[in-house]
């Protein structure tokens, strides 16, 4: 087992779990398709082996693929030489990181933060505007940070103590820089002295519920209970689930939102038992340039992942599969929307992309 805690990281809270660290030119992430198996920790010096890491998911979850690609916009900074058009090569840059994940909006706006640094520091000298570079991406990952604690603390007066909390995939720390969105809001009430439960669906085909939320959660010391994603509508039913809490990959302007694929029929079977259902996630997460939820682009990913388990057939190789990895769910089904902004209430007006008005 290879896990290295980051040495002398300069945190702004502490924190448990770290899965993603910039040092020296060097970005570190802890292999998400390995855990709760094994704790190894990659490092990538270059553009290519971050996007690498985005597309297979070695890291994943909305906010920490905006995260990893600010740091890999920075390490391709690092990679130029005087001689470069910069706006040129970071263009490229971007043309490569773009396509890794399409639905997750945040990394979308990681890089017009990074190319907006870029431009507006193009004045300087090669070594410093890398370190503008740099700099940016470092305030990118420790704005997300507090962003998941001010969602915790926003979200906190939602949870009762006592309360059974039901959530779907990872929305945690390990799904952003750190702390969590959705988890962030389950720490928080933790943090406060709160008895509660998590319910942890296991989340097929890539079983983050299952590999990483309960890893996460018990690591922290949170009760939590892995149960199948076919059980959600069965505990919901027999009244065992306080409130749904989940994250988001992108929110349209009406509050629509983009999940993982599940995702919606846990938001009808709550609204058919009347269980509170909300969302949480960072303002980089919505996208007030889509009026609702239609066009949010679906990423479909390989039927490998159906058809194997942990490398074995689980199905004829040869069986037609679809394989979309996220759903939208409709504002409707939707109690509230936490951001590091509030809770905000239906009906939602993103359109202002911040959320600030509500
Ligand atoms: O495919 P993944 O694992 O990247 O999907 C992750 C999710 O769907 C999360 O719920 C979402 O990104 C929010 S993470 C704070």
């Amino acid at each position: 087992m290879i896990f290295v805690t980051p040495p002398g990281m300069p945190y702004s809270q502490p924190m448990a779990i770290h899965p993603l660290w910039y040092r020296d030119g060097v970005l570190y992430v802890l292999d998400q398709t390995l855990l709760p198996r094994k704790e190894v920790v990659r490092e990538y010096h270059h553009v290519e082996g971050v996007a690498y890491a985005i597309r297979t998911m070695i890291i994943r979850g909305a906010p920490a693929i905006g995260v990893a690609t600010a740091y890999a916009m920075a390490l391709g900074a690092l990679d130029l030489h005087e001689r470069d058009n910069r706006e040129q090569r970071m263009a490229e840059f971007r043309g490569r990181l773009e396509s890794t994940r399409p639905t997750a909006v945040n990394l979308r706006w990681a890089l017009d933060r990074m190319m907006n640094a870029a431009a507006i520091n193009s004045h300087l000298p090669l070594k410093e505007w890398q370190q503008q570079l740099v700099a940016e991406a470092n305030r990118i990952r420790e704005e997300d940070i507090a962003m998941c604690r001010a969602i915790g603390a926003h979200g906190l007066p939602l949870i009762p103590d006592k309360a059974t909390v039901l959530t779907y995939c990872n929305a945690g720390a390990l799904a952003t820089a750190g702390y969590g969105t959705a988890l962030g809001v389950v720490r928080a009430a933790h943090e406060a002295g709160r008895q509660i439960r998590v319910y942890a669906c296991e989340t097929r085909p890539f079983l983050q519920g299952a590999r990483l939320t309960s890893w996460e959660l018990m690591k922290d010391g949170v009760d939590v209970t892995l149960i199948c994603d076919n059980m959600a509508g069965h505990f919901l039913s027999r009244g065992e689930i306080t409130c749904v809490v989940v994250g988001a990959d992108r929110i349209a302007a009406n509050g629509d939102f983009a999940n993982k694929i599940g995702t919606y029929g846990v938001a009808l079977a709550a609204r058919e038992n009347g269980v509170p259902f909300y969302v949480a996630a960072p303002t980089s997460t919505l996208d007030a340039s889509l009026p609702d939820g239609k066009t949010i682009p679906i990423e479909e990913r390989s039927g490998h992942e159906l058809i194997q388990f942990a490398g074995d057939p689980i199905a004829p190789q040869d069986v037609k599969v679809r394989n979309p990895a996220f759903d939208v769910t409709p504002a409707r089904y939707v109690t509230a929307i936490i951001t590091e902004t509030g809770v905000h209430h239906p009906p939602f007006d993103f359109s202002s992309r911040r959320g600030e008005e509500e």
